[in-house]
């Protein structure tokens, strides 16, 4: 039995320690900037660290303010002055996506002296800019598909001429709807023709990059990055297309699990040397500073990894089944991103896999519907093996009911000791759930 004394010590050691570490117990507020299924998976692996007392999310969704200690304020992402002044209450802000880098949110907090994690507008060029991307690579020795750049319709035409399957893609942010992969040269001459005549490259997009298409198995791997200091946090696979087997339209992800099966060391050093180093070195060269989030999606070649695209921020849905398996403390470890500490931390993660598998509004990423009654959420019993994060809901005050407020609406993401106890807990608990038109990819994890 544990005597008042020896209570009245461990108190005084925790404390201690906590004063050692400039961070006391409850006592740091966090702000999430974001409102989709990612930033619900950040905010829920915040608010288990005991440093934190209050996280923060604008605007969030109703899915994260049912979250123990998460409130939602209404600040939309793309208002920075106003992100900037409700930061002077918090110890630290987190960037869910990338628009808001993108338009120099970090810049702007960076310049009030506000801690951060999210890159610097001028590093967010690698996720904004396509033709930025693909000419850093090319100047940085980065394996990728060979490419050309093209702001005049004409001259498009002609290389595509030249080409068989290819892969289109407009130069700014479009988000994630922005490529069409082209199985025939009628198909790229189609997509083409349609970003000139619309003149649609994206946001503040400057032409079109085309490329060629590569076959393969897509990974992504994302990493912390403060300068040359590289902290790699979990491989994941997800999966962009909308139907199963990788049928029709690309969409901002349907699934997504972690860790991927056949990544061996080879695999992994070459993708380090080869791309990650070699990142940062350019980044150096450039003048660039990079502090922040690298998520870097790749195609595996014949055992050779190639970039696809940067990102500057955590994926959707990458991001849930890697913080089901992230063991560290996530408050420490953005803190430490944040405060220029990186190469201090080497997080801790679960060795059991995790799935997310992404329920999905009939229609998307076309036109859908919102504000459709989802039943059977509250049939689904707590458990730590299970976490349904919101993308896109709403809450129904009146009758006590969440619906529908997005294309993507849940992300229900399991932990299994293996990939298929994994999916097979996840599919359980997503047959649960529905609403009108309800709808989700059936292969997430399927043959890997
Ligand atoms: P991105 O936004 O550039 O990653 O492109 C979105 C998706 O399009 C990728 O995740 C791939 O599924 C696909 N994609 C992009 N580039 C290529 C390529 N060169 N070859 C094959 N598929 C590609
Ligand atoms: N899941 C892909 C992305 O977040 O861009």
């Amino acid at each position: 039995m544990l005597t008042w004394s020896a209570i009245s010590l461990r108190v005084a050691v925790r404390f201690f320690s906590s004063y050692r570490r400039g961070s006391f117990p409850l006592s740091k507020r966090v702000l999430v900037i974001g409102s989709g299924g990612r930033e619900h998976a950040i905010a829920w692996k915040l608010a288990q660290s005991p440093r934190v007392e209050k996280v923060y999310c604008t605007p969030g969704n109703a899915g994260m303010a049912m979250t123990k200690k998460v409130a939602l304020v209404d600040i939309a992402s793309h208002q920075i002055e106003r992100l900037v002044q409700f930061a002077e209450q918090v110890d630290l802000t987190v960037v869910g996506p990338e628009v808001p880098l993108a338009e120099g949110l970090a810049d702007r907090f960076l310049e009030r002296g506000r801690a951060i994690v999210g890159v610097t507008q001028s590093a967010a060029r690698l996720e904004s800019s396509k033709i930025f991307a693909k000419g850093f690579m090319a100047r940085h020795e980065v394996p990728t598909a060979p490419f050309e750049a093209f702001t005049d319709v004409k001259k498009a035409l002609r290389y595509l001429q030249t080409q068989q399957e290819c892969v289109i893609k407009a130069d700014g942010l479009a988000g994630g709807k922005g490529v069409t992969v082209c199985g025939s040269r009628e198909e790229g001459r189609a997509a083409v023709e349609s970003l000139f005549a619309q003149g649609d490259f994206g946001v503040r997009g400057d032409g079109i990059v085309i490329e060629e298409r590569l076959r393969g198995k897509e990974l992504s791997y994302l990493a912390l990055v403060d300068g040359d200091s590289i902290v790699p946090l979990q491989m994941a696979r997800d999966y962009k297309r909308v139907g199963d087997g990788d049928t029709g339209p690309n969409t901002g992800g349907m699934g997504a699990f972690s860790p991927v099966p056949g990544v061996d060391r080879d695999l992994l050093s070459k993708v380090e040397e080869r791309i990650l180093k070699r990142v940062v070195r350019g980044l150096g060269k450039e003048g660039i500073t990079y502090r922040g989030i690298l998520y870097v999606g790749l195609m595996i070649v014949e055992g050779e990894p190639y970039v696809l695209e940067f990102n500057v921020r955590m994926g959707d849905p990458e991001t849930q089944p890697i913080m089901m398996r992230l063991r560290s403390d996530l408050y420490d470890l953005f803190s430490a991103l944040a405060a220029g500490k990186l190469s201090e931390c080497a997080p801790d993660w679960d060795k059991d896999a995790a799935l997310c598998v992404v329920m999905a509004s009939a229609g998307y990423p076309g036109i859908y519907e919102k504000g459709l009654a989802i039943s059977g959420l509250d049939t689904i019993e707590p458990s730590d093996q299970v976490s349904i994060f919101h993308a896109g809901t709403a809450w129904d005050a009146e009758r006590k009911r969440f619906l529908t407020g997005g294309g993507r609406v849940l992300g229900v993401t399991a932990r299994g000791e293996t990939l298929e106890e994994a999916r097979e807990r996840a599919y359980g608990v997503a047959e649960k759930i529905r609403w009108p038109g309800c709808y989700y990819r059936k292969d997430i994890g399927v043959n890997q």
